[in-house]
């Protein structure tokens, strides 16, 4: 089977990044990007690639080269799926907030939508691949949706999830540890889609790292491939606050830990907290499943990594506030940094956000500086949390373009996210510009002694 035109619903961080690279690496497939959200293919259709929706490193290079050529975006979702051969499912799956599940189990709604919508245009024989990141078992409800026309169309249903991390979209996409893809093994029509999948990205990835599985394995693996990565997160964040108790480092012992070739070294760097749009949604929604099959153990135990998550951002917080005397009322603290990682300008779920609302609810004084962060985001970020009415979050939070003015008079400054620009930072003019005693909070483990001098110094994970 050759794949000639090739559609993914849904426009994201996910969908945008993805189909650019398959459509840089198959410049003979015609890939279109559909989206229900206007202004956001507006945005990936701006003549200047700077002002493509999602910032990634590398991303607006490989879409000047291929839009137009081969990469196509649209709001004709329609048109698009009639077209295509291959259509994509990349669209938000976030934790339900109303409703059966409310606060655990993952929204369907938006996939549903897209698998009926895909059922009532489709004149022709498609594969559809769930791309988002789904519970166990969703391909079955995909199946019901797609097999219940009664106009013979044949439907070929896949799992093929994404692991790249933000920040690294483009590099994760061109060189990946692995691209899974869950299907119907057991038919010589689920086979055929498979390698019909297979053979797209075996244009660039080497087929041994190609895995096939059948459909529920693919599905639960992706739940479980987060679900470890945070649990590693939330397991060093752990340690760092018996660190902080005990004179233990807390680098010092993940670099011991981690030259275990059974540990390895990767993620396990103590922050304030884990962030972004998945890991504590894909856990809740894994605590859900395993609740629903009444799997209490199990369930239990993977809450536990956002209990601790959300512990660890609050401890942060109250830390600061226990430093500077137990009061920040009125005080000005300086965030810097408000996305959930460096390299991206997504701030889902970010620590700054909840480390933010804390202090504002100790009435601090709020300025905040990030590289790549608008103002309308942070306030609508604050604003979503609902802690305040009004435009409190406008009269007490003050976003800035420059980050060493933003110091002048500032009481403290917390370092939330790791942007490469804060460790060469001119600390000592920020030292210069601030009250005295100046406190510096460093929920990164970015910044090293030697180079900040003056500073009432909290680091965490260890003992200052
Ligand atoms: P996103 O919110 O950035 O993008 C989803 C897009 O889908 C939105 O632009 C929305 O308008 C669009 N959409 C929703 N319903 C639609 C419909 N019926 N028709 C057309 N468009 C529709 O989300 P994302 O971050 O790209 O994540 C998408 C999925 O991928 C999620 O399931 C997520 O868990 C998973 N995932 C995300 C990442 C990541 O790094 N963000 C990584 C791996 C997997
Ligand atoms: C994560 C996974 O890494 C991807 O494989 C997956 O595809 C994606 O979720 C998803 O399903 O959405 P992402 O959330 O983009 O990717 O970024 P990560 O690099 O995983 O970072 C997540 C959070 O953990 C960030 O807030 C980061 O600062 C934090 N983190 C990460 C740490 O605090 N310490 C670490 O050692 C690593």
């Amino acid at each position: 089977m050759k794949i000639k035109n090739i559609c993914c619903i849904g426009a994201g961080y996910v969908g945008g990044p993805t189909m650019a690279v398959i459509a840089q690496k198959c410049p003979k497939v015609k890939v279109t990007v559909v989206d229900i959200n206007e202004q956001r293919i507006q945005f990936w259709n701006d003549p200047d690639v700077n002002k493509i929706p999602i910032y990634e490193p590398g991303l607006a290079e490989i879409v000047k080269e291929v839009r137009g050529r081969n990469l196509f975006f649209s709001t004709d979702v329609e048109k698009a799926i009639d077209e295509s051969d291959m259509i994509f499912i990349s669209v938000n799956t976030p934790t339900k907030t109303y409703g059966i599940g409310k606060g655990m189990a993952a929204d369907l709604k938006w996939i549903e939508l897209c698998a009926r919508q895909i059922a009532e245009v489709s004149k022709s024989d498609k594969i559809v691949i769930e791309k988002s990141t789904l519970p166990v078992r969703t391909a079955a409800a995909l199946k019901d949706i797609l097999d219940s026309t009664g106009n013979g169309v044949k439907f070929q249903i896949l799992s093929n999830p994404e692991f790249l991390a933000e920040g690294t979209a483009v590099e994760d996409l061109r060189n990946p540890d692995r691209v899974l893809v869950g299907g119907d093994i057991e038919t010589e029509e689920g086979r055929e889609a498979m390698d019909a999948l297979v053979d797209i990205y075996a244009s660039w990835v080497p087929r041994e790292k190609i895995l096939t599985t059948n459909v529920w394995s693919s599905e639960l693996s992706k739940l479980t491939a987060n679900a470890f990565l945070a649990q590693r997160v939330s397991s060093i964040n752990a340690i760092s606050e018996l660190c902080e108790k005990t004179e233990a480092d807390v680098n010092e012992v993940a670099k011991a830990v981690g030259m275990d070739s059974r540990v390895g070294p990767k993620f396990l760097k103590a922050s304030v907290g884990f962030g972004g749009s998945c890991f504590q949604k894909d856990i809740l929604n894994l605590v859900y499943i395993a609740r629903s099959f009444n799997l209490k153990e199990v369930a239990d135990y993977w809450e536990q990594v956002i209990i601790m998550n959300n512990h660890q951002k609050r401890r942060f917080a109250a830390n600061m506030v226990r430093a500077m005397h137990n009061t920040v009322a009125d005080k000005k603290i300086v965030i810097l940094g408000w996305a959930f990682k460096k390299d991206t300008n997504d701030t889902r779920e970010s620590a700054a956000i909840y480390v933010a609302d804390y202090l504002l609810n100790e009435q601090a004084k709020i300025i905040v500086y990030d590289p790549k962060v608008t103002e309308e985001q942070i306030y609508s970020d604050l604003d979503y949390l609902g802690s305040r009415s009004g435009n409190a979050n406008r009269q007490a939070v003050t976003v800035v373009n420059d980050p060493v003015q933003a110091c002048e008079e500032a009481h403290a400054v917390a370092v939330l996210t790791e942007w490469d620009e804060f460790k060469n930072l001119n600390w000592k003019m920020v030292y210069d510009k601030m009250l005295k005693p100046a406190f510096l909070f460093d929920g990164r483990r970015l910044l090293k002694k030697e180079n900040i001098e003056g500073f009432n110094f909290y680091s965490l994970g260890s003992v200052n």
